[in-house]
């Protein structure tokens, strides 16, 4: 297949399943599809492309191709001691005996979770952190929730680790780094898919970032931020990537860069 019948079929099937068609032009991609392909023996891109039309089980086969699951522990490492500080304040503002409950939806292999949850417990040990909290991760991505559960990672993965975490709670044989059974208890896994799914509970912060806002269209995006604000408790805020754009008008402000509240 040429590039340019890739971008076709992209560019003619990605919308009606709600994605950004441009952000899947990427070798990682074409390589699956083109495997995908093989496998059924279609040879020609517009032959697979009307089989995905017409036929709601291949794309769903084509739907978990195009999951993207890259990410890293402190991903956009200046962001951290923005969130120590607003974790901290949003903790002081809690009814007594309350618990500060957080989602990382999207959480890929734990990364994001994982980061998080050494933070609150250096939070904690350092006095800052008096409330008692929770960690909910969910992901559509089974692998990368099986990978989650293994708690170990490459050092791509960890080398943005503020080198005291990286020390206290990372262990490393052959260059696999595994992390200590005492945070990856701290964090609470769960399939869940953002868009067709309920919210899973009633949450002060939900992480949100590199995924629906990077990957679907506005209207889809719309939807997963309608359903996060739902679940938001007031004031409840919403953390999303670094590239990543707020729609107009959909009921958050934003406070820091990556940081927004929820409005009234
Ligand atoms: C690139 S990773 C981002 C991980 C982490 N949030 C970060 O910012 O580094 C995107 C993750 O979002 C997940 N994802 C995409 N669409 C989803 C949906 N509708 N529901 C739940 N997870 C989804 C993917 O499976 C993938 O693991």
């Amino acid at each position: 297949m040429s590039n340019d019948q890739f971008r076709e079929f992209l560019r003619e099937v990605l919308p009606s399943m709600g994605y950004s068609w441009r952000r899947f032009e990427r070798r990682n991609i074409r390589r699956r599809v083109r495997s995908r392909m093989e496998s059924l023996q279609i040879h020609e891109m517009a032959r697979y492309a009307r089989l995905v039309i017409a036929d709601a089980g291949e794309r769903a086969v084509l739907d978990s191709l195009l999951r993207l699951t890259i990410t890293r522990f402190f991903r956009n490492s200046w962001l951290w001691s923005e969130l120590a500080e607003l974790i901290s304040e949003a903790a002081v503002r809690l009814e007594s005996g309350e618990t500060l409950n957080i989602w990382s939806a999207g959480c890929a292999g734990g990364e994001e979770p994982f980061s998080l949850a050494m933070l609150m417990d250096d939070l904690a040990r350092s006095g800052l952190l008096k409330r008692s909290w929770t960690i909910l991760a969910t992901d559509t991505d089974r692998a990368s929730l099986e990978r989650a559960h293994t708690g170990t990672y490459r050092w791509g993965s960890v080398r943005e680790v503020p080198r005291h975490l990286l020390h206290r709670w990372f262990s490393e044989d052959d260059g696999v780094w595994s992390l200590s059974g005492e945070v990856r208890d701290l964090v609470t896994f769960r399939e869940h898919d953002i868009l067709t799914m309920e919210p899973p509970g009633r949450f002060h912060l939900v992480f949100l970032r590199n995924s629906v806002l990077t990957y679907n269209v506005e209207e889809v995006q719309r939807r997963a931020l309608e359903s996060v604000r739902s679940c938001l408790i007031t004031p409840g805020y919403l953390i999303i990537g670094r590239t990543e754009k707020m729609p107009e008008g959909v009921g958050f402000e934003e406070v820091e860069k990556c940081i927004y509240r929820k409005r009234e």
